[in-house]
């Protein structure tokens, strides 16, 4: 990954926004918004909040605005009339919007659905801004070697993997001894496990510390989140799957660390708001300002870490197993948690099974249950494991 920009970045820069109504979409919408002039939106896709893409777009104007559901299409056509904005609607049409040529796009769709449009956007060999962690966990390899193929920069938007960007010296890795990811330990971090097998799609979303989409706040309930980023960080930076570790940091403070071999340890901290990440990305190699809450260690007084439990939370290792075996148990393992996270946020299984349903589609493809499993040669291969674990993962959760 480079960290000095390979081409003048020009101005204003032409941006993409790939789930613009989402959690980090929204942000991302937000901080365009506030720098009139920077930036020319040529793209905003979403899945079907038709009316939250509205208002996006009507503030910041792209060139064309994409609802995958077709249902929606004229919503969107109502609600943009006049305007001027093309609209446009289905899937395709969001994968599409991926290649409308760009400077910058932010990949911010959640799920594996976001895996066409985030390779069409790497495939441009322009700069990704890239929030979506299952894409990198499903088809890590694939992604990376387009990446290398096309001449890409990916610019890591999570906070963990954006702050190692910062204090990762790519140009001197063999100098890194380990990198650390933090975790806030979620709403359950103290929880009993009968506390935790009671617990309502509500308490699991309530962080303590961030304001997240469902998915990725029932993730980081259940520490699943912390292995997917662990998969995650494999991939984005130059490290061994044994140079890697998770450290359980309450306050949210520093976002991750980065340990050289002489003993220093470099970590980059900031309140916990995405706007700082994603403004990283953005302005990117600039900084720009970001409206965030000022870091104040006085009035936060401590920092405190702990080993994180994987008794209590096993989803954490199971997605350390699956990155130790590596070929296609990362895919099923994000496949799997995927459909898990849906049946528990729709009322259908309990909090506890979610880590029970991953490790049963896990053990079904190391028994060589879903078919192709120890290599995946080609995208073909990623979508049939991945397929093969959503089906296996379902009927496990329509069997109880
Ligand atoms: N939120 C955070 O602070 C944060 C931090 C680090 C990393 N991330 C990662 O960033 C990604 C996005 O997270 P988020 O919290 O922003 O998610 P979110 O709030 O649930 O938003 C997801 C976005 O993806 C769109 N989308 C959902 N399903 C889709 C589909 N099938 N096809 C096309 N678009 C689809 C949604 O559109 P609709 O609104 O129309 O449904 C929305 O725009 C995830 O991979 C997450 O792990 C998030």
């Amino acid at each position: 990954m480079s960290q000095t920009a390979p081409y003048p970045v020009p101005s204003p820069k032409r941006v993409t926004i790939l789930g613009a109504t989402g959690s980090v979409g929204l942000n991302t919408v937000d901080l365009i918004a506030r720098a009139p002039g920077r930036y020319m939106v040529e793209a905003l896709t979403a899945n079907s909040n038709v009316e939250e893409l509205i208002r996006a777009a009507l503030r910041v104007k792209p060139r064309l605005a994409v609802i995958g559901d077709a249902g929606k299409y004229q919503a969107l056509r109502d609600g943009l009339l006049g305007t001027g904005i093309e609209v446009a609607a289905g899937q395709q049409a969001i994968t599409d919007a991926a290649t409308r040529p760009a400077d910058w796009i932010m990949a911010a769709i959640v799920g594996a659905a976001g895996l066409a449009p985030t390779l069409a956007a790497v495939a441009q060999g322009t700069t990704v801004a890239i929030a979506n962690k299952e894409c990198l966990v499903c088809a890590g390899d694939h992604m990376m070697e387009l990446v290398r193929r096309r001449g890409t920069t990916l610019l890591p938007v999570d906070s963990e993997h954006n702050a190692i960007f910062q204090v990762f010296d790519s140009k001197r890795p063999e100098g890194i001894e380990k990198i650390t990811l933090t975790a806030s330990g979620g709403p359950f971090r103290t929880a009993t496990m009968a506390h935790m097998q009671a617990a309502t799609p509500a308490q699991a979303i309530a962080h303590p510390n961030w304001q997240m989409g469902a998915k990725i706040s029932v993730d980081c309930a259940t520490y699943m989140n912390k292995g997917l980023e662990m998969i995650e960080a494999y991939h984005l930076f130059p490290v061994d799957k044994d140079q890697i570790e998770v450290v359980i940091h309450p306050q949210s403070v520093i976002h991750s660390m980065v340990s050289y071999v002489d003993g220093s340890v470099l970590a980059q901290m900031a309140s916990p708001d995405m706007r700082t990440p994603i403004a990283y990305a953005l302005g990117w190699p600039d900084r720009i300002h970001a409206p965030v809450p000022r870091l104040d260690l006085v009035q936060i007084a401590q920092l405190t870490f702990e080993a994180p439990d994987f008794s209590r939370f096993p989803a954490l290792a199971l997605a350390k197993q699956a990155l130790a075996l590596g070929g296609g148990a990362p895919t099923v393992l994000s496949a799997a948690n995927e459909i898990a996270v849906a049946a528990f946020l729709g009322g259908k299984i309990g909090f506890l099974d979610i880590a029970r349903i991953v490790e049963q589609t896990l053990e079904a493809g190391d028994n060589g249950a879903l078919g192709q499993w120890s290599r995946l040669h080609s995208l073909e291969d990623i979508l049939g494991a991945d397929a093969a674990g959503r089906a296996y993962a379902s009927e496990l959760i329509e069997q109880r």
